[in-house]
């Protein structure tokens, strides 16, 4: 028999104490709305364990009371994954009190983290070894690892080190029993049987909750070179990309595209972040090389690489940052463009994914389309092209009128958007996942047989569908 709401808090209290058990309404308001403030839902109550003995006695008591569990980290994700549903019957449980880093294995090249560390703070630690973690998001002061892992977060280093899936060689998982699955392997081969680790990965917390993870640590680069360069059309960054990717290979680091209307708003926004080459551009890369040799061997190589793009046309203007404070600005400006688009008010956000090769034409094809059915629409495009992810993102003509031009265009301008992403067999979500914002696309695009698959392995994992229900999956 499932105990009576104050009974399941008391019985909650006893597990976390009674502090870490949140139910005041105002201390329970950050819980319950995204990011974006795009959802926002109600809750029994949100928990805050310390440990991965708390979560598995949390997620029993709440299996035996079929009470439905939304995991959160940093609450940074993009498409309400986090955030809980309006009925007022789920929990939330915080992962942010479990940040130690439990160890550090140097030879292995890993470290062994709790979900809820910070990822600046894991960036950190891994400096303090003297090693490299080199997963980058805008959002890395505030976002976890545990979320990190459950999004596939990408951000500004995939070309060179893959998402955070390839960055990941162990985890454990409390499962939606309540059982926690121990696979804190540090290992880098291991056929043992279906690969367990990946199906929690980028699952948005719909299989279980991660409570810690083996990560992968790299050698420091000695030298990191960082270039604004202007293309006069996306074909041009494409073949930017191209020459860096020959010239540079495993230098390259970081390629990263933002269209003039993404630079317009962000100097009405944050003028000192104006980009500091002549414009307007119809785009502006930045450009990472890391170097394992030397300054003066990064700096040539940029160099060289710029010379030939700029003989070539592909590239009209360019600025080497000559110090650590203006490679600095130049991430600043590329970061703050969401942080911009905040500010403004509601967008409709696409995080596509495509082949290289076919950016230039879907981004020709978009603009011309939406253009001629929405005049005046402002197209907020920027991303990681060099791993094919664009932020295609749309507002209306004017920041006073996001809010009417969302709520009455939103889901024809994504269908447009998203009709075009199909037709070069591209994604509809590149890294930020399904949330509850794509869950109704999820079947168009993936197709019947594939999310059939993914029903099965929920039902098998979590039968009652308690683990953050309606997330991914239509629940
Ligand atoms: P949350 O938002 O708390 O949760 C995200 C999802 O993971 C939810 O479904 C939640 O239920 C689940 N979850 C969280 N923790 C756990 C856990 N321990 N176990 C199981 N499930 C869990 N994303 C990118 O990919 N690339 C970017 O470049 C990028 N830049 C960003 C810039 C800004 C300014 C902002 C605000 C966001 C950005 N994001 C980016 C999106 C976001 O930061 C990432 O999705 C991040 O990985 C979310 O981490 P989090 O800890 O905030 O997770
Ligand atoms: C980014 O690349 O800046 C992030 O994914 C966030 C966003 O697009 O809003
Ligand atoms: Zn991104």
């Amino acid at each position: 028999m499932s105990l009576s709401d104050s009974a399941f808090i008391s019985a909650l209290q006893k597990i976390v104490g009674a502090e870490q058990v949140i139910t005041h309404p105002s201390d329970l308001e950050p819980y319950l709305i995204d990011w974006r403030k795009r959802y926002k839902g109600q809750a029994l109550a949100a928990l805050r364990p310390a440990n991965t003995l708390e979560v598995s006695e949390i997620v029993k008591l709440c299996s035996a009371n079929q009470i439905a569990i939304v995991p959160q980290g940093g609450n940074t994700g993009m498409c309400g994954g986090a955030t809980p549903n309006p009925t007022g019957r789920q929990v939330v449980i915080s992962l942010q009190r479990m940040n130690q880093v439990r160890s550090v294995d140097i030879a292995n090249q890993t470290m062994t983290v709790e979900a809820g560390c910070i990822l600046k703070n894991v960036q950190e630690a891994a400096a303090a070894a003297n090693r490299y973690f080199p997963l980058s998001l805008g959002s890395e002061g505030s976002c976890t690892i545990g979320g990190n892992l459950s999004t596939n977060a990408g951000g500004t280093a995939v070309l060179r080190y893959g998402n955070t899936r390839e960055l990941c060689l162990g985890l454990e998982v409390v499962l939606p029993s309540g059982e926690i699955l121990n696979s804190l392997r540090g290992l880098r081969k291991d056929n043992t049987g279906y690969d367990l680790r990946d199906l929690f990965i980028g699952a948005e917390g719909s299989l279980g909750i991660i409570t810690a993870a083996v990560i992968k640590i790299f050698p420091t680069p000695v030298a990191q070179w960082t270039a604004l360069v202007a293309v006069p059309h996306a074909q041009g960054a494409v073949e930017l990309l191209n020459l860096f990717q020959s010239g540079a290979s495993a230098q390259l680091t970081g390629f990263e595209m933002m269209s003039d209307e993404s630079l317009a708003l962000l100097k009405h926004y944050y003028p000192p972040l104006a980009s500091p080459l002549d414009g307007p551009n119809a785009y502006e890369v930045l450009v990472e090389i890391s170097d394992y040799e030397s300054e003066e061997h990064a700096m040539q190589l940029m160099e060289t690489i710029l010379e030939k793009a700029l003989e070539s046309g592909c590239a009209t203007d360019a600025a080497i940052a000559s110090s650590l404070s203006q490679a600095q600005k130049f991430w600043d400006m590329r970061e703050h463009i969401p942080l911009a688009q905040a500010d403004d008010g509601q967008n409709i956000k696409h995080d596509v994914s495509l082949p290289i090769s076919a950016i230039p034409n879907f981004i020709e094809t978009c603009n011309t389309l939406l253009r001629r059915e929405y005049p005046g629409v402002r197209v907020i495009n920027y991303g990681h092209l060099g791993d094919g992810n664009l932020h295609y993102n749309i507002a209306g003509a004017s920041s006073k009128e996001t809010g009417e031009f969302f709520t009455k265009y939103s889901k024809e301008i994504q269908a447009l958007v998203y009709k075009e992403v199909e037709k070069y067999n591209g994604s509809i979500s590149a890294e930020h996942g399904v949330g509850q914002q794509k869950v109704d696309y999820l079947v168009g695009h993936r197709g019947d047989i594939a999310v059939q698959v993914m029903k099965s392995i929920k039902q098998a994992l979590d039968p009652h569908s308690l683990m953050n229900p309606g997330k991914v999956l239509a629940s």
